[in-house]
C-alpha cells in the first residue's frame, strides 16, 4: 500500500530558541519569505502526498491561519492589481488537505505521534518533524517513500551527526545493504539509542527529521515506558519496531535545518536567500562585503 498520509507534529515548546519561540511556534520562524512549515508541506505535496495531520497545542493557532484562506487579504491584493502574490497565497491553502489536532500536554513527539491514530488508521504514514526542514533537489519525503514501496517496513531518514554532537540525537545500529555488489545509501537498521553516551554509542549515524512508520508503531507507542527526559520518546518506539519487524534507514540527499537551533536557522536564512529569483543577486554582494570585513 502506497504512502498516503503524513503527520506533522509541531507542539513542541522550541525552549532551545527562547525568546523567539516564546509566542510565536518555531515551526512559523521565516526562511526568507516562507514559514519552515511551509517548506515541510511542500515537500510533502511534492512527494505525491495530499493529506496532512499537523499536530499542534494551545498558542499556534497562526500555523492554522497560515494554511487557511485569508478572503480580506485576497480581496485587497486583487483590487491593488497583484494578483501573482494573491494567486500564491491562495495556492498554500489548497495545496493539500490539511487537518489539525491539539497535544493537549507536551509529553512528547512520540506521544504526539500518538494523536494521529484515528487519522491514520491501518495505513503506513509519513513522520515529518515539524522543525526539520530538509532542502535540497529530491524531497527527503519522496526518498524514504520509494524506500517503503521496495521493502514494506518502516523507514527513517539518517545521515552522520559529529561525534560531540551525537548525544543530542540518537544513535544507528546498522548494516549497509549492497544490491548486486552496489550500495545506494540504504542501510538496514538493527537497533537505536535516544541520546547516547560513549557506553552505549553504536554508530554516528542518526535519524534526521523523517521516517515512514507502518501503523503497528500505535501499539508499540501504548506499550512503551517515558523515556529521556520523562517524555515519550518515538526513537525508543521505532526501536522495538526496527527490532519487531525490521526497519530501513536511507540517507536523504538534501540539507537539513534545524529549525531549534539558533545557527542552523541562520545557515537556513543565508543559504536560501544565496538562490532566492528575487534577492539573490543583491545578497550575493551584501555577503561578498561582509566577508572582506570578517
Ligand atoms: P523537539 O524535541 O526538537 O522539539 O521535537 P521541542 O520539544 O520543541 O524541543 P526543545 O524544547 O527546543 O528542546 C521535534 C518535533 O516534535 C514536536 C516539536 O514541535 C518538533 O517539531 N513535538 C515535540 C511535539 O509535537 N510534541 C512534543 O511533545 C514534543
Amino acid at each position: 500500500m502506497p504512502v498516503k498520509k503524513a503527520v506533522i507534529p509541531a507542539a513542541g515548546l522550541g525552549t532551545r530558541v527562547l525568546p523567539v519561540s516564546k509566542a510565536m511556534p518555531k515551526e512559523m520562524l521565516p526562511i526568507v519569505d516562507k514559514p519552515a512549515i511551509q517548506y515541510i508541506v511542500e515537500e510533502v505535496v511534492a512527494s505525491g502526498i495530499t493529506d496532512i495531520l499537523i499536530i499542534t497545542n494551545r498558542g499556534k493557532d497562526v500555523i492554522e491561519d497560515h494554511f487557511d484562506h485569508s478572503i480580506e487579504l485576497d480581496l485587497a491584493l486583487r483590487k491593488k492589481g497583484r494578483d501573482e502574490i494573491a494567486d500564491s497565497l491562495a495556492e498554500i491553502a489548497t495545496m493539500a488537505n490539511i487537518h489539525f489536532l491539539r497535544q493537549k500536554e507536551t509529553k512528547g513527539l512520540g506521544h504526539a505521534v500518538l494523536q494521529a491514530r484515528s487519522f491514520v488508521g491501518n495505513e503506513p504514514f509519513a513522520v515529518l518533524y515539524g522543525d526539520d526542514v530538509i532542502l535540497g533537489d529530491t524531497p527527503a519525503t519522496k526518498e524514504l517513500c520509494e524506500v517503503y514501496d521496495r521493502y514494506g517496513k518502516g523507514v527513517a531518514g539518517i545521515k552522520t551527526v559529529p561525534r560531540n554532537e551525537i548525544g543530542k540525537y540518537c544513535s544507528l545500529g546498522l548494516e549497509p545493504i549492497t544490491e548486486m555488489g552496489k550500495f545506494d545509501g540504504v542501510f538496514a537498521i538493527e537497533d537505536m539509542v535516544e541520546k547516547p553516551t560513549e557506553d552505549n554509542l553504536l554508530s554516528l549515524y542518526a535519524i534526521l527529521g523523517r521516517c515512514v512508520l507502518t501503523p503497528e508503531i500505535f501499539d508499540i507507542l501504548e506499550k512503551t515506558p517515558l523515556g529521556v527526559g520523562g517524555e515519550l520518546q518515538l526513537t525508543d518506539a521505532m526501536a522495538t519496531l526496527a527490532k519487531t519487524s525490521g526497519m530501513m534507514g536511507i540517507e536523504f540527499s538534501g540539507t537539513r535545518y534545524d529549525m531549534g537551533n539558533k545557527l542552523s536557522i541562520m545557515k537556513a536564512q543565508v543559504e536560501t536567500a544565496l538562490t532566492h529569483p528575487e534577492i539573490a543577486a543583491d545578497f550575493k554582494e551584501y555577503i561578498k562585503k561582509i566577508a572582506q570585513t570578517l
